[in-house]
């Protein structure tokens, strides 16, 4: 089955619904999404989207762009960073009139909250800068734009899987996806197509990632020759439950909560004396990591499974059942405990990939690291990489880059369309997609590994050796036991062949999209032989702008991973060592 469309935009989450609005006003616009689009990821975003609004103390769009620069360990486009900073107080009272109910101070202003790494005075103290609504911040903010959606007519494809991108030298024509429900292979034909399709924290054993996060717009583009950057920047979240992962907001640090080893010590003090444990999340991580090292973990064990507590005792129980509502719940249900009365026990959870699609500040989709562009490919969302977050991205930083690049890449993206001629997509785009589920169907060869077997290999994989620390050795090895487990998925076998809702088959081409940017993740991690924000290296602890200030483009060439580099843009403020 073949449709046309003006646009297509694949991903339901902040971004892809920004843009369908913006590209919807303008243009016939589809949206895509493997999931109901309000069960995008987005919807368990947590704690906030910052903006100097300056509602509650001081606070000025120049200093949050600072902030994200250093947060990012420098790696950050600077002139990107300004753009996003500027933007957000704009945005934010965007959603506001769009019907966003957001905490309210006393005067009835949108309420603000401190977050790791945001400053006062280029990094004097800790700033209130988190709008937020309780801990449901992503929730609302995806509820407010899909009602608008629905208001402005947007078309939804709901339970479709994109497989392939339709590009045709530099040129996008539209996509392949399978109909969840029917089995059945569609064709989307447009003139121009934007992923904003989230995370792949399934990369990994534990993490805060829906089980739909499995990067399949970045692994789809890059299997079609499209480079990723920056890839071996991948964010531990330091509090998440502990052996489960699921995300205890920074939020509770921000309403006071305090992080503590097993003799009780607030040991943030030894790390980030000034924002202690508001630091960034890369410096939180490590140190929560440490602490496990030296044998301060809960159980003293020094194990990698080992844990620390999130202290939220003091925050009292007023504030955690108005303002963190959610996390109270989960504690509740996960744990059996009151975060009121007992600790909560927390550890590193993967939580967020800088790196991603090449993009400009418009969401056009790089070739190269030349300034060159693909016609009517665009991304935005965490898929992509602005780049804004460099080597670390700040808390609440990724709402709004969703809103603020959702948002402007619907807008270049529609008037693309008005001046582009439909591009001319052959009637067999969907024989390779049919071809593929197909052999997995069917199996190819005499071993059969079981796709679930593969995953948690994978998974194991990449927690031990491309984790918080990372060390030449272990790179190494992963790399290998990814290549390995890329060969024996050759041979992969679906068990069930149904057509209605084959989560078998969905499961097993997720895998496919995770193997890949596994390895390029791993690949260009080995490659970085320095340390800069969430890319710690045991074995080059230091930070070496004289040779690694400057961005990775990796390309996927079938078995190998061929990488490239690309200037970061630092016009505005000179590279420091970070102190917090
Ligand atoms: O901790 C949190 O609420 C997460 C926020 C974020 O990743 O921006």
């Amino acid at each position: 089955m073949i449709h046309e469309f003006d646009a297509l935009v694949i991903g339901a989450g902040g971004a892809g619904l920004f843009a369908a609005l913006e590209a919807g006003k303008r243009s016939r616009t589809a949206v895509f999404s493997k999931v109901h689009a309000v069960r995008s990821h987005t919807g368990a975003a947590q704690g906030g989207i910052s903006a100097a609004l300056g509602n509650v103390e001081e606070d000025k769009p120049e200093w949050h762009a600072f902030d994200t620069v250093k947060g990012g360990d420098y790696l950050v486009d600077q002139a990107a960073a300004l753009m996003l900073a500027e933007e957000a107080v704009h945005a934010v009272y965007d959603l506001e009139n769009r019907g966003l109910p957001f905490n309210r101070t006393s005067e009835g202003r949108i309420d603000q909250r401190r977050f790791g790494g945001h400053t006062r005075n280029f990094g004097e103290a800790a700033v209130r800068r988190s709008c937020y609504a309780a801990d449901r911040t992503g929730h609302m903010i995806l509820q407010t734009l899909y009602q608008q959606c629905i208001k402005h007519d947007v078309t939804f494809y709901d339970e479709f899987q994109v497989i392939d991108v339709i590009l045709d030298g530099k040129t996008c024509g539209g996509i392949v996806a399978v109909e969840l429900a029917t089995g059945d292979i569609h064709t989307f034909t447009a003139r121009a197509t934007l992923f904003a399709t989230g995370g792949f924290g399934r990369m990994f054993k534990i993490t805060s990632n829906a089980y739909a996060n499995t990067g399949d717009g970045p692994a789809v583009l890059a299997r079609r020759g499209v480079p990723l950057e920056d890839m071996e920047f991948f964010q531990f979240h330091p509090t998440g439950i502990q052996g489960m992962g699921i995300l205890i907001s920074e939020a509770v640090r921000g309403e006071g909560g305090i992080l503590r080893n097993r003799t009780d010590e607030r040991f943030m003090v030894h790390y980030a004396p000034t924002l202690l444990d508001l630091a960034p999340r890369d410096m939180v991580s490590r140190a929560v990591i440490s602490e496990i090292k030296l044998g301060n973990g809960i159980r003293g064990d020094k194990r990698i499974d080992d844990y620390v507590y999130l202290d939220a005792t003091g925050i009292g129980k007023e504030t955690l059942n108005n303002k963190l509502p959610d996390i109270s719940s989960f504690c509740r249900t996960y744990l059996g405990i009151d975060p009121a009365d007992s600790k909560i026990p927390v550890q590193p959870t993967a939580h967020y990939a800088m790196g991603g699609i090449p993009t400009d500040v418009h969401g056009r989709v790089r070739c190269d690291g030349e300034g060159n562009f693909y016609d009517g490919l665009y991304a935005a969302g965490e898929c992509a990489c602005v780049s804004v977050h460099g080597a670390n991205r700040l808390g609440t930083n990724s709402l709004l880059d969703l809103v603020v690049f959702g948002k402007r890449a619907g807008i270049h993206l529609a008037e693309f369309v008005r001046q582009a001629d439909r591009p001319d997509v052959k009637s067999d785009a969907a024989v390779a997609a049919k071809n593929k589920i197909a052999v997995l169907c069917r199996g190819n060869g005499r071993k059969r590994p079981r796709g679930s077997d593969l995953t948690e290999k994978m998974q194991r994989i990449m927690m031990e050796d491309i984790g918080v620390y990372r060390n030449e050795p272990a790179m190494e090895r992963a790399v290998a036991a990814l290549n390995e487990l890329r060969e024996d998925y050759k041979n992969i076998r679906v068990g069930d062949t149904s057509k209605s809702f084959n989560t078998d088959l969905l499961e097993v081409l997720e895998l496919e999209n995770l193997l890949d940017l596994s390895l390029i993740t791993a690949v260009s991690a080995k490659n970085r032989k320095e340390s800069r924000g969430a890319h710690s290296r045991e074995d080059y602890p230091n930070r070496d702008d004289a040779n690694w200030l400057k961005h990775t483009l990796a390309h996927l060439e079938d078995n190998t991973v061929r990488l490239s580099y690309m200037d970061v843009d630092t016009s505005r403020w000179a590279p420091k060592a970070r102190k917090y």
